[in-house]
């Protein structure tokens, strides 16, 4: 008994205790975490932070779109966030005349502030745990192999029987949620307000906001003001209501406070936000999957992408806009999976795992646990029995499905083929106008015939090099009957042929549209095709996904019970958390150091007018020469741009308020060093850091280089 006892004392204190680590759930962070924010520095109260019943500073805090962060600082709805955040819609509204992306946008007053048709902004109005409810549903469920423990649909039909209907009747733009945790051993419901009248009201130009590009994407020191300013729109009640007119500025129940303090080396720091998705309980052979196959598939398919789109945008600036979300979302991707690689190689995080599983196993043994040391066994059986599918299901997706655009024309035309094989002259109008909508939605007026030409024969012959003919789609058979393996050939056939390959193909359709014309369209049957490949694959993969999700959720539930007391995070999955830690530098290896404050004249620095990437606006540059920064300089007379720290982040942290102790607004989040992206699967205190720009270098920004001095009116600036 006292050896088990020593041995339990031994593992607890090897365990490695890993400052900053932790993407905080708000309803446990007074138990969990409290204290140790406290320490490092933080004025405030748990229930300033948040509150179960009276409004906190989570309130201030929202989902942007589908996918960023971001805050509300005004107590008339203006809300911030990232430029690359906020970079769709003003894509949209950016036209050759009107060049937003490259010029900027200040609306001078309100009705000015332009719509986003499809654009929310979603609060957080409650979260509760409701473990014993769903468990208690799903102990109803008596099929063993049911994956309903992790199903939206299934949760989210929980959710909305445990809110009622009237109450979501009542209160229009409400949605309710249950989202699964630590794999599915524990669930919160979330009760959201949804707000879809959101305007744009002011940017920087690219060369501000996205100054350093996808050369600096992913890079510390960093010098980009990656900000955008929109506004929350609410009917008359405050309540959300599509766009209209007549709508006013929502008042919202809190909005932050904005300090122009400045920060010091080893401050606090903490911030709330929405990260995406993490794998924090990976086993080794999962880490070595994900490098192996994820990764390396879409490091090579990328590179090979990006190369011709980029060849394209530099050729001709129409291409530039058109192409230019596509590109910096694929290159996004790429560089984090570079990262990955290398702190999945360099910091040896199948060691790290493989650790943390024999703490398990020994654990278990010595507790007459059996179940979790076979759930390892599982996923690793798992892991090396869906190797070969997994491989064609990343090349599927990376060069086929994602790579080439044409693979997503309308596919679905019984309708109109049956339309046309009867004599109802209304009904043939009808399915042709509806063909015509679904084909403009694809060939959009970001689509480019010639760019997703030339992609497409490049993401082919890769994709034929590396999958076995067999495990191809199988319409690409005629890639050999019909033109003798020749790729290209094979493309611009399809392109000459497809009613779908040119403006003027889908014209002469609609002039004498025909059954056959669409059983034979070659972009329809390739497009077929690859859905077919797609859903034979996820088909094959399904009893993998299955036994792999029963298995982790048991892995997880071991840990917890190994480390019971000691305080763990669940993975990401998209729901609000905090995070907290230190203003810091880095030193990413041997002799070099990176400080944790980067200012204006690191931007002079990389100034180079002749490569688009890290052009500097004249204004700017006047500013800098005559030193004009307002209240917004540095005692030493410099211009912060960013900072720092060492939070724990994720993608869809982008636009996440960054704090200070007191709570103000110090910096808005918009990346991490690329040496710490593989903090999604084990965080590394000496090397990851969220990158930040400095609130001082926005509000120089609005007040100074773009004039826009009347946004700040409305905000809360703290001296
Ligand atoms: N790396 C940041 C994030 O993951 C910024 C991405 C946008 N910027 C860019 N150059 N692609 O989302
Ligand atoms: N830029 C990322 C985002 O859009 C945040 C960087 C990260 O992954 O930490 O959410």
């Amino acid at each position: 008994m006292k050896k088990v006892f020593f041995l339990i004392i031994a593992v607890a204190f090897s365990l490695p205790v890993v400052a900053d680590e932790g993407m905080w759930l708000l309803p446990l962070l007074k138990q969990q975490k409290f204290p140790e924010m406290k320490e490092l520095g933080l004025k405030l109260q748990d229930y300033d932070i948040y509150s179960p019943d009276s409004a906190s500073l989570k309130d201030a805090v929202v989902i942007f779109g589908g996918g960023c962060t971001g805050e509300i600082v005004s107590p008339d709805g203006l809300l911030l966030t990232n430029h690359h955040c906020g970079y769709g819609s003003i894509q949209q509204h950016s036209t050759l005349e009107h060049d937003y992306l490259t010029d900027g946008f200040w609306a001078a007053t309100r009705d000015q502030e332009l719509p986003n048709p499809g654009l929310t902004v979603t609060f957080i109005d409650k979260i509760e745990d409701v473990t014993d409810y769903v468990l208690k549903n799903l102990e109803m469920d008596t099929d063993p192999t049911s994956m309903n423990f992790l199903s939206p649909k299934y949760l989210n039909g929980l959710a909305k029987e445990k809110a009622g209907e009237k109450f979501l009747q009542d209160n229009p733009g409400m949605e309710v949620e249950i989202k699964a945790f630590y794999g599915g051993n524990k669930y919160y419901m979330f009760t959201k307000k949804i707000y879809s009248d959101v305007r744009l009201v002011g940017t920087p130009p690219s060369s501000i906001g996205k100054f350093g590009a996808d050369t600096d994407n992913w890079m510390w020191p960093r010098h980009t003001g990656d900000f955008s300013v929109f506004r929350v729109y609410a009917d008359a009640n405050g309540n959300p209501a599509p766009y209209s007119e007549t709508n006013v500025p929502l008042r919202p129940k809190r909005w932050f406070k904005i300090s122009l303090k400045g920060v010091q080396e080893n401050d606090f720091a903490m911030m709330m936000g929405f990260p995406g998705r993490t794998n924090k309980y990976y086993t080794s052979w999962e880490v070595a999957e994900r490098r192996d196959i994820d990764n390396d598939v879409r490091i090579n398919i990328r590179n090979l992408r990006q190369q011709v789109m980029l060849d394209e945008m530099l050729k001709n600036p129409e291409i530039r806009i058109q192409y230019s979300s596509k590109y910096a979302s694929s290159a996004n991707a790429y560089k984090n999976a570079i990262g990955s690689n290398w702190a999945i190689n360099k910091r040896n995080f199948e060691q790290v795992k493989r650790e943390e599983q024999d703490r398990l196993i020994e654990w278990s043994n010595l507790n007459n646990e059996s179940a979790y040391p076979e759930a390892l066994l599982t996923l690793e059986q798992i892991v090396s029995d869906r190797k070969d599918l997994r491989f064609r299901r990343w090349m599927l997706d990376e060069a086929l499905v994602r790579g080439i655009e044409f693979s997503g024309v309308p596919t679905d035309v019984k309708q109109m083929c049956d339309a046309l094989n009867g004599k109802d002259r209304a009904e043939q109008q009808k399915q042709l106008l509806l063909l015509e909508r679904a084909y403009l939605r694809f060939a959009d007026k970001n689509y480019s015939p010639e760019v997703d030409k030339k992609i497409a024969k490049v993401m082919l012959k890769e994709y034929r090099r590396l999958v076995a003919p067999k495990a191809q789609p199988d319409y690409f058979s005629i890639i050999d009957k019909k033109f003798k393996g020749n790729v290209d050939r094979f493309v611009d056939f399809i392109f000459e042929k497809s009613i779908f390959g040119s403006e003027s193909n889908f014209n002469n359709f609609k002039a004498h549209p025909s059954v056959k014309a669409l059983e034979e369209d070659p972009m329809i049957l390739f497009a077929k095709s690859i859905q077919k490949e797609k859903a034979v694959l996820t088909e094959a993969l399904k009893d993998f996904d299955d036994s792999y999700n029963l298995a982790h959720r048991t892995y997880v539930k071991g840990l917890l019970a190994m480390y019971k007391d000691k305080a763990n995070f669940p993975d990401a999955n998209f729901t609000l958390r905090l995070t907290y830690g230190q203003v810091k530098g880095y030193s990413p290896r041997d002799c070099d150091y990176y400080g944790c404050q980067t200012t204006l004249d690191g931007v002079m620095e990389k100034e180079d007018s002749t490569n688009w990437e890290f052009v500097v606006p004249a204004r700017l540059k006047e500013l800098y020469n005559i030193k004009d920064f307002g209240r917004y300089g540095m005692a030493d007379g410099k211009m912060p741009v960013a900072f720092s720290a060492t939070t724990h982040t994720t993608g869809g942290n982008s636009g996440s308020p960054v704090l200070n102790a007191q709570g103000e607004l110090i910096g808005i989040n918009f990346d991490r060093n690329w040496e710490g992206v593989g903090g999604d699967i084990q965080y590394l205190p000496d090397y990851q850091r969220s990158i930040i720009v400095d609130i001082r270098y926005v509000l120089f920004i609005m007040d100074k280089y773009a004039n826009a001095s009347y946004l700040l009116n409305e905000m809360d600036l703290v001296e």
